[in-house]
């Protein structure tokens, strides 16, 4: 397996963090949800954890931030651990969009009506109504049960504020389920599948957690300390192609082209990350740029791609 080249990495990236905290100037704190709005732009965390253990964390990593979209992923493997592909994928597609992620437009305009993929709001919401569980209180304690394991500790914590003010703000994504009710896509009622949605969004998780996941992620569904199987390998390969197609949104394609790697961003500015079969990487910088990408995530991460040559095209 190639090393990671620690001692270069380390030489470097107090620079490399100071360049792309310079460039964050230039994006923007999501404010659509008003709790988010609080964060400090300029603050950037990064956090790197390779198979054997080895980690190495820089900026502002001890701070927690709500993991938003990057928990889709998860989500969509507890759906797919669940109910399985068949019954997943009858609900939900397998394409990018092109649209920004909050878009509802090819829900009407392409058939059948059902969203393009689980990554895009529309889609994640359709996924959160697939979780077994007999509430909304058992689902989202089993998603905070599972993403937590996959952090390596237990379940993780739900930021209440941010909750409220998502569910309080959520009117868009509100107007989707109604629609996605219409077209008889949605297993359960609005408010019962909007009240887990945003609390696995509003879920907290600080740089080394998420590099964790990553983790797990790049290894294919085993737990990096006990070797325990926590995700089938199917659904994690699932999960990372969605992540390299749409995990960056309509950012994806030029993300790929600078990076390279599977990724999955959220707007609070969280970005997670992996090297397959070699290390799992924690981001987050709250000031995003037009796709709602952390724009000093991207760039770190650019930047240490073309460095040490990890895209794997
Ligand atoms: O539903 C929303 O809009 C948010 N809870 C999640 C959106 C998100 O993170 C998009 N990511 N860049």
């Amino acid at each position: 397996m190639n090393e990671l080249n620690w001692s270069a990495i380390k030489s470097g990236l107090p620079g490399w963090m100071e360049d792309a905290r310079g460039i964050a100037p230039l994006g923007k704190v999501a404010s659509y949800i008003p709790e988010l709005s609080k964060a400090d732009p300029q603050s950037l965390g990064f956090h790197l954890l390779s198979s054997d253990g080895t980690a190495l964390s820089a900026g502002d990593c001890g701070r927690r931030f709500t993991m938003q979209s990057i928990s889709k992923v998860f989500t969509l493997m507890l759906a797919l651990m669940d109910i399985g592909e068949e019954r997943v994928f009858s609900k939900v597609g397998m394409e990018p969009t092109g649209d920004s992620f909050n878009s509802m437009l090819k829900l009407e305009l392409v058939q059948p009506g059902i969203p393009f993929n689980p990554l895009i709001n529309a889609g994640a919401i359709v996924v959160s109504s697939l979780i077994a569980g007999s509430s909304n209180e058992e689902k989202s304690d089993r998603i905070a049960a599972f993403l937590g394991r996959l952090a390596g500790g237990g379940p993780l914590e739900l930021d209440e504020p941010t909750y409220r003010s998502e569910s309080q703000s959520g009117h868009l994504n509100r107007s989707m389920a109604y629609f996605l009710t219409d077209n008889g896509v949605l297993e359960s009622g609005v408010e019962d599948v909007l009240e887990v949605y945003f609390k696995h969004c509003s879920l907290l998780v600080d740089c080394g957690q998420l590099a964790r996941m990553a983790l797990v992620l790049s290894l294919d569904g085993l737990d990096p300390d006990s070797g325990d199987r926590l995700i089938p390998r199917r659904y994690v390969q699932i999960a990372k192609t969605f992540m390299v197609t749409c995990g960056m949104y309509n950012g994806s394609g030029e993300f790929a082209i600078d990076v390279g790697l599977p990724a999955k961003s959220g707007v609070s500015g969280g970005i997670l990350a992996l090297l397959p079969g070699r290390a799992g990487i924690g981001l987050v910088g709250p000031s995003l740029n037009r796709h709602g990408n952390s724009i000093a995530g991207v760039h770190l991460l650019e930047t240490l791609s073309k460095e040490f040559d990890w895209s794997l095209f």
